[in-house]
């Protein structure tokens, strides 16, 4: 692409939200009557995780459920890390989430009684709203349709922020604040200066880091390490959970098998027809997530096999064409008749559920900066997260975020004189080659030896491959123009060391981490908490 002569743009808004998923679009859609807002995405609007999530979203709606038991249940899946407060603040307000997305047009599946609610491992008690198998795409659709109508809220689609900026860039310097980020223009081929008296970081996890996952591209951790290179402390990054059920098919790329699928009667099996769920755990296939994948895992390094099998076909045609019609119809397109034989399965990369350290009002250590939704460490999860609890927070993150920014929208703004991006030393590459080798070398690396089940040599492994690509990158960012990919490849390799350093930091067994060194959990869990300042890793760790 021919560089770009003209000077690159420069936008001012109140708040620029960086991230169009769930978290994003919904802080933004709260604060549009009273501020002027930009929204980024990566891609298009829909790029991000909400749009593929499936199975649906937590809230008690049933008058035989109670907001104690999800609160229990949310709190018994984090295995000992859960902070009681963050989990109390979201379960009480799912019930106006789901008010306001119906507000907004999504219209949730019903039965005769009201609800029609789902059943998905951890939870007690059927409480899982959806639209068919595919509530991320309604959400994410309607809430795209309602941002586009409100004049208040300028869409940005294909800009990637590189880093946030601080007032430590001005030359008047300040009390240390966020004021805006620098932002790649990918049609453009230019990065522009997007100024803003609040940011909001709603950029989603960091799933792509390994190898195979259930996500989307642009997964990439990019505001994890946007926050840390700005002096955000980031914490429980080793809690990497893997979805056991993820489509194992040559033509099939990152395509989910709900587990709602198991909520509604699938078995997981061998190839010899065994199920072997019970074997390690007496709620069988509905175990927490941690369990049932580290089952798949053992069996599948037990046996030598490819894929274990997921079979629903025992239901009625009508039922599974009913609540699976996105899943039978991808199964079927790759000739697997979902109700008549069985689905092959593996586990894969899904949700991060450590991430950047906030509040519960989604403030992050540094002034002016927000982080909602999947990017953030608010405590909810703990040590491994409780199905469709995600959504969930994105949303009630996104109206806490909104709602503490209004309350100072009216403070002071100074007048800021943000330096443009210095792209002076740099050319343009002759070696893409460097990034698309780096980019596959690291997530193998984190898929061989930060996988499901870890040792202190495998971490050390991960450890020296990601030390060697982190200066070859950094020498390659210094010295050529940026890219999507090289963009993300500097964010996945930070958020990478960052799941490394937790991993090895971690000396016990508990939730999403389980190490054959120290099998057991310890009797008080500490979270990981990351501290930037400080400059030795092992320095910066400390348990809260
Ligand atoms: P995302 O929806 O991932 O959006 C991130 C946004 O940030 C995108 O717009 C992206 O373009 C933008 N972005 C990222 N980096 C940059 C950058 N540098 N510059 C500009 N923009 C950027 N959870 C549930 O609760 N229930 C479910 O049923 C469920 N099913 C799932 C199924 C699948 C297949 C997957 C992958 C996830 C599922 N999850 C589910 C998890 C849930 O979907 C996600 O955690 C949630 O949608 C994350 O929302 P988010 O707004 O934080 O980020
Ligand atoms: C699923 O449908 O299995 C995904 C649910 C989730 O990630 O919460």
């Amino acid at each position: 692409m021919t560089p770009a002569t003209t000077v690159p743009a420069r936008h001012r808004h109140d708040v620029l939200v960086i991230g169009s998923g769930a978290a994003g679009l919904a802080a933004a859609l709260h604060l549009a009557g009273d501020a002027r807002i930009a929204v980024l995405s990566k891609a298009n609007l829909a790029a991000g995780s909400t749009d593929w999530a499936q199975g649906g979203i937590a809230a008690v709606t049933d008058a035989q459920d109670s907001e104690y038991e999800h609160v229990q249940d949310t709190i018994h899946a984090g295995a000992g890390l859960c902070r009681e407060k963050t989990v109390w603040h979201v379960v009480c307000n799912a019930r106006a989430v789901i008010s306001q997305l119906i507000d907004w047009g999504v219209h949730f599946d019903h039965d005769g009684n009201g609800f029609h609610l789902t059943q998905e491992g951890g939870h007690s008690f059927r409480r899982v709203l959806h639209v068919a198998d595919a509530t991320g795409h309604a959400i994410a659709t309607n809430l795209a349709r309602e941002a586009e109508r409100r004049p208040n809220i300028e869409l940005f689609e294909n800009r990637i922020a590189i880093d946030l900026i601080t007032t430590t860039r001005l030359r008047a310097g300040g009390p240390r604040r966020c004021i805006g980020a620098y932002v790649y223009h990918r049609e453009r081929d230019e990065v522009e200066v997007f100024e803003a008296r609040f940011v909001i970081l709603a950029t989603g996890g960091a799933s792509k880091v390994y190898l195979y996952t259930s996500n989307p591209d642009g997964s990439t951790g990019d505001g994890i390490a946007m926050a840390w290179r700005a002096g955000c402390s980031v914490a429980n990054m080793e809690f990497n959970q893997f979805h056991p059920t993820c489509l194992y098919h040559p033509h099939a790329k990152s395509f989910l098998i709900s587990e709602a699928v198991r909520g509604e009667g699938g078995a997981l099996m061998l190839p010899d027809g065994e199920r072997f769920m019970p074997r390690f755990d007496p709620r069988a296939e509905l175990a927490p997530r941690d369990i049932v994948a580290r089952a798949i895992d053992h069996e599948m390094k037990r046996l030598g096999i490819d894929c274990v099998y997921l079979d629903i076909s025992h239901q009625p045609d009508a039922l599974i064409k009913k609540h699976f019609p996105n899943i039978y119809a991808t199964c079927g397109a790759l000739g697997i008749d979902i109700t008549r034989e069985p689905i092959p399965v593996v586990p894969a990369a899904h949700y991060t559920c450590g991430g950047v350290v906030v509040d519960l009002d989604g403030a992050t250590e540094l002034p002016g900066l927000y982080a909602i939704g999947e990017t953030t460490f608010t405590g909810l999860h703990g040590a491994n997260r409780l199905a469709s609890n995600s959504l969930l927070e994105c949303l009630v993150y996104g109206k806490s975020a909104a709602d503490h920014i209004r309350k100072h929208l009216d403070d002071q703004s100074p007048n800021l004189d943000i330096p443009e991006w210095d792209a002076s030393r740099v050319t343009d590459s002759d070696e893409d080659v460097v990034i698309s080798h780096n980019w596959h070398e690291l997530r193998q690396a984190m898929w061989d030896y930060v996988g499901i089940v870890r040792t202190n040599k495998r971490l050390e492994r991960a450890l020296h491959r990601i030390d060697l690509l982190k200066q070859e990158v950094h020498d390659y960012y210094s010295n050529y123009r940026v890219s999507r990919d090289l963009i993300e490849l500097r964010n996945l390799i930070h958020v990478a060391e960052l799941i490394v350093r937790s991993a090895r930091a971690r000396r016990e067994s508990r939730g999403l981490h389980y190490t054959l060194d120290y099998p057991s959990p310890k009797p008080n869990g500490h979270d990981t908490v990351l501290y930037p300042s400080v400059t030795d890793p092992l320095d910066v760790l400390r348990n809260r």
